[in-house]
């Protein structure tokens, strides 16, 4: 994947490169696919909620909750607020 492809965002305050056409749930699975290749517990299909995270944008004055399985990835966005699930996996990627 070239540098084209990728965006940079940033989770709980860590800056990471992700595919720039990926969901947010996507996008994690790719910072954690060598040490977890599946994630568990999310049914990808806005049912469980397990994927909820706050997302601030440039173009939004307050963060808003959304589920990453059905938000697109865009350049910028600050993300906060894992649930416990989510967080579990991305912990050891996290500088804070
Ligand atoms: S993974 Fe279940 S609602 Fe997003």
């Amino acid at each position: 994947m070239s540098s084209a492809d990728l965006v940079s965002i940033e989770i709980e305050g860590t800056s990471f490169e992700v595919p720039n056409d990926e969901v947010l749930l996507a996008c994690i699975q790719y910072i954690v696919r060598e040490d977890v290749p599946v994630l568990g517990r999310f049914c990808w299909s806005n049912e469980c909620g397990n994927c909820e995270m706050s997302i601030a944008t440039a173009e939004a004055l307050l963060p808003t909750r959304r589920r990453g399985c059905q938000t697109q990835v865009a350049p910028g966005m600050r993300v906060s607020d894992l649930t416990p699930d989510l967080r579990f996996y991305i912990r050891d990627r996290l500088t804070s």
